[in-house]
Parts: structure tokens; C-alpha cells; sequence
């Protein structure tokens, strides 16, 4: 059987894939036309977030039975054209947990204190102490808005960080929040509240444009707003008009509703956004962590017929 790698996941899983007597052919950067045009040879799909698996892609797959995703976010699959045609999509949504709490984490201080900023400045050859003036996080308010695997971790270290922790969450228990020690809050509670927002949702119909103008509206002036889950959760359009009035005093972004964006695009050309090319989960750990279960779980699959999810 055969299996296509099209982005790039840690040679671990591939060893794992060739061991176990699948013909693996690992053909990243392909585009939408060079995909469908070979899909149809392969029994399995493994992507990552640059692969976008439509329904075009799904109609041209007549061998595909399984669509694994090394990682967390199944987003860039069309799960309904894959289900209608009967192939398993399956993701990893352990492997890269701590690793993206951990970047997250690394963006609420890098905003709090302005340190990419500080680092090109000082590199530049000037010493501005005054321009680049930071704020505390200690005694601050932190608005999770997505309490999960993600989201719990962020909440746990940031806690000990002496940050007071609120969580929104539909689908958050009172006894998991009690046992996270977390107030569990409305939305509306939370932007009123929150002098930092950090949203671990999966971009679902629900979330888009979950920070958005209104929302936006109803947040503290000044507040800060951190986005390593996906693009397309904040209106990226009204995050910058709220960072152009003052509204928001920054942003971290890991993603974006286009990725890569545009060259100059002006979000990311304003001093007050920090910004990441989506490496949340890139560290020589969770890589490692989620090509080995997918490869795992792939075989588990064609092999054995066990659907499980890591
Ligand atoms: P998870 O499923 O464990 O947690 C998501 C949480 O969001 C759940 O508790 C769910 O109840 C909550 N939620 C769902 N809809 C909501 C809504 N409308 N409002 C508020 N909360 C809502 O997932 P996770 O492992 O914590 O990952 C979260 C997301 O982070 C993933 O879906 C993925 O998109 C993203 N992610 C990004 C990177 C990266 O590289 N930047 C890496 C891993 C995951
Ligand atoms: C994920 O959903 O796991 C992330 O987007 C990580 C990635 O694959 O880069």
C-alpha cells in the first residue's frame, strides 16, 4: 500500500511507515493541481497544515482511505467530502500540546516586555530603554477562551506565573475548572475582564471571527490579544483597525487567514503585532511525537483496521 507525505514531518514517522511494509513517497510543496493529479495512486495521506485537502482533492482520490494529519487542527480537510466518500480522518492532538502551550506562553512575555522589537532595535545599534517600557503580567488577567488540552496548560503556567486565570469555554465541566483552580466565565465576563486573551479554539463555523469588532468592543482598553490556535479566529482586518485607534495595545500571531500572508501586509508590518510563521508545534519533540503516532496510527489502519487517535 501506498502512503503520501505531503508536508514535511520528522523522518522518524517515515522509517515507522517503511518498516511496517508501506511504500511511503514523501512530495511536499506540491500544488492543488500536482496533488490531484497524483492522489489517486495512494492509500493514505499524511499533511500538516499547508496541504489543504478539498473536496476537488477528496473526488480525485479513488484509493484514499485514510487522511492522517500530524498535528492537532483538521481544518484544511474537507471532512464532509472525506466522510461521504468513506476515508477516516484521524489527527495526533496529543503529541504537539506543551510545545504550543509553551510558544504561546513565550508570546504573551515577548508582548508583555516587547522583545522582538527590543532585539531588532539593539541590534540596529541603538540602546531605546524608554521606548520599549513593558508591562507586568504578575497580578494581571488572563482570558483563556478555549480550556483544552492547550489551553489547560496555558492556564496551569500562568497561574504559578501569579496570573489570575479566566476561561471560556461552552464546553468546560465546573468540577474541571475547579479542579484547574479556574473561574469559569461567560464571554462577555472575560473581554470585560481580561488584560491579556489568549484564544485555544479549533477554527470551527462557531469560532470564526470569534474576535471581531464587537468583541473587540467590549474588551479593556489597552488589552493585549495572542492568537497560536489558528487564522481566522480573530477578523484579522478589525484586530487592526482596534491596534491602529488604541484600542488593543498588541498582538502575538503564530497564524493567520492567509498563510503565508501577503508580502507587506500591514498587520504585520505594525510595530505593536509580534508575529510567528505558524510554529506553535515546531519543536524537535512534538514533531517527533506526532510523525511517529500518525505513522503509528496509519498502520494501525491499513494494517489492522483500528481507528485510534493519539
Ligand atoms: P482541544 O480540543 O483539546 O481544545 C479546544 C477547546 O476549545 C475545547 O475545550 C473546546 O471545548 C473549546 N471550544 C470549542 N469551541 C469553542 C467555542 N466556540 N468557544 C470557546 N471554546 C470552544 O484542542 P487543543 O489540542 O487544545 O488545540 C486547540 C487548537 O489549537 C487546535 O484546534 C488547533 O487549531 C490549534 N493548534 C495550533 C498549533 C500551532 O502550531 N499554532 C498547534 C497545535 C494546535
Ligand atoms: C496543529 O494543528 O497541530 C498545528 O497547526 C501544528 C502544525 O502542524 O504546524
Amino acid at each position: 500500500m501506498k502512503v503520501l507525505v505531503s508536508d514535511s514531518i520528522s523522518p522518524k514517522g517515515v522509517e515507522i511507515l517503511k518498516k511496517a511494509g508501506l511504500q511511503v513517497d514523501v512530495k511536499t510543496g506540491l500544488k492543488p493541481e500536482e496533488l490531484k493529479a497524483i492522489i489517486g495512486e495512494y492509500d493514505a495521506l499524511i499533511i500538516r497544515s499547508a496541504t489543504k485537502v478539498t473536496a476537488e482533492i477528496i473526488e480525485a482520490a479513488d484509493k484514499l482511505k485514510v487522511i492522517g494529519r500530524a498535528g492537532t487542527g483538521v481544518d484544511n480537510v474537507d471532512k464532509v467530502a472525506a466522510t461521504k466518500k468513506g476515508i477516516v480522518v484521524m489527527n495526533t492532538p496529543g503529541g504537539n500540546t506543551i510545545t504550543t502551550a509553551e510558544h504561546a506562553i513565550a508570546m504573551l512575555f515577548a508582548l508583555a516586555r516587547r522583545i522582538p522589537q527590543a532585539v531588532a532595535s539593539t541590534k540596529a545599534g541603538k540602546w531605546e530603554k524608554k521606548k520599549f517600557m513593558g508591562v507586568e503580567l504578575y497580578n494581571k488577567t488572563l482570558g483563556i477562551i478555549g480550556l483544552g488540552r492547550i489551553g489547560s496548560e496555558v492556564a496551569k503556567r500562568m497561574q504559578c506565573m501569579g496570573m489570575n486565570v479566566l476561561a471560556f469555554d461552552p464546553f468546560l465541566s465546573d468540577e474541571r475548572a475547579e479542579e484547574l483552580g479556574i473561574k469559569k466565565v461567560d464571554l462577555d465576563s472575560l473581554l470585560a475582564e481580561s488584560d491579556f486573551i489568549t484564544v485555544h479554539t479549533p477554527l470551527t463555523p462557531e469560532t470564526k471571527y470569534l474576535i471581531n469588532k464587537d468583541t473587540i468592543a467590549k474588551m479593556k482598553d489597552g488589552v493585549y490579544i495572542i492568537n497560536c490556535a489558528r487564522g481566522g479566529i480573530v477578523n484579522e482586518k478589525d484586530l487592526y483597525e482596534a491596534i491602529k485607534s488604541g484600542k488593543v495595545a498588541g498582538a502575538a500571531l503564530d497564524v493567520f487567514e492567509k498563510e503565508p500572508p501577503e508580502e507587506g501586509y500591514p498587520l504585520i508590518a505594525d510595530e505593536r503585532v509580534i508575529c510567528t510563521p505558524h510554529l506553535g508545534a515546531s519543536t524537535l519533540e512534538a514533531q517527533e511525537n506526532v510523525a511517529v503516532a500518525i505513522a503509528e496510527q496509519i498502520i494501525d489502519y491499513l494494517i489492522n483496521g483500528t481507528i485510534r487517535n493519539a
